[in-house]
């Protein structure tokens, strides 16, 4: 792909991470709050999914499930049956560019040409809510238990992982001026603040009142049944019964699926990859 010199703004996370958070955040920063355009454009058609071309060229596959997609609903499902090579290529500026891509499959020169946001999360919420997102998409429609999940994620057998790498790969570049490094946890703990880091790295100045605003439609409460993020559009694609795109929204919901096996075993894991990484996640208390 190409990078163009001026106006790519790119939102990369592991998914899962909370990049459509992040990347409604990110768009009303820049668009001056324009909360009615939000509204009247689907999140996927405000941003181009880069890493989508993999399914976006899979589906021409013969026999694919995904060319299923009866004809007047190719318009609906432009973002998933387009290669995001091919919707960049056509996109006029600005672009703002979302991806599950780590670094090292994006282009080299892509850190001193675009601004980048990434955002990390503890893994251990992470594979709790891709096993629940890997079983509501019909690709690939995952239908083990949890441990079993676990079990493949730990041992980089999950699409997208490995985990640790991803992350590793951003955060050596964390101090890049043009890169900003954001913890889930740290939008949790401080949605105001964060909101204010994200404004400055962008040169953006807005009042205490209009962050508040901000915070409030960003509030998961409100952010579920905000048609133009949650994906219920693709509510005919998903599986029925599974919990949904936009599920909890905690920090340590991880416990509840993790016996004392998994937990240890997660403890070395974690513990050996910060080592290796340098990775340091926040600590709060609360
Ligand atoms: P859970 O499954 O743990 O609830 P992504 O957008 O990268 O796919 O991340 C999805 C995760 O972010 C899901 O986590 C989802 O519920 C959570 N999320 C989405 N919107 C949120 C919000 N406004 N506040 C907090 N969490 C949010």
């Amino acid at each position: 792909m190409e990078v163009r010199a001026t106006d790519i703004i790119y939102v990369a996370t592991f998914p899962r991470s909370g990049t459509t958070w992040t990347q409604e955040m990110v768009w009303l920063l820049l668009n001056d709050l324009d909360y009615a355009k939000a509204a009247s454009l689907n999140l996927v058609d405000r941003y181009i999914n880069v890493g989508i071309s993999i399914w976006g060229l899979a589906s021409r596959a013969k026999g694919a499930k995904i060319l299923k997609f009866k004809e007047e609903d190719k318009r609906k499902y432009k973002q998933i049956i387009t290669p995001g090579c091919e919707l960049l290529a056509a996109a006029s500026d600005p672009r703002f560019i979302k991806t599950h891509l780590p670094m090292c499959m994006l282009p080299p020169n892509l850190i001193e040409t675009a601004k980048i946001v990434y955002v990390a999360r503890d893994p251990r919420d992470v594979v709790v809510s891709l096993y629940h997102f890997y079983r509501l998409m019909p690709v690939p429609q995952f239908t083990g238990d949890f441990k079993t999940f676990w079990n493949m994620f730990v041992r980089d057998n999950v699409i997208r992982t490995p985990y640790f790498a991803h992350i590793k790969e951003a955060w050596e570049l964390r101090n890049h001026p043009n890169m900003l490094f954001l913890f889930y946890e740290e939008l949790k703990n401080d949605l105001s603040n964060t909101i204010k880091r994200t404004a400055k790295f962008f040169n953006k100045e807005y009042t205490d009142e209009q962050i508040s605003v901000l915070c409030n439609h960003l509030n998961i409460n409100n952010f579920r049944h905000n048609d133009s993020v949650s994906l219920n559009f693709l509510a005919d694609v998903f599986i029925p019964g599974e919990e949904p795109f936009i599920r909890k929204g905690k920090v340590g919901g991880w416990r509840d699926y993790f016996d004392d096996e998994m937990t240890v075993e997660c403890e070395q894991w974690m513990a050996k990859k910060l080592k290796e990484t340098g990775i340091r996640f926040p600590v709060f208390s609360n």
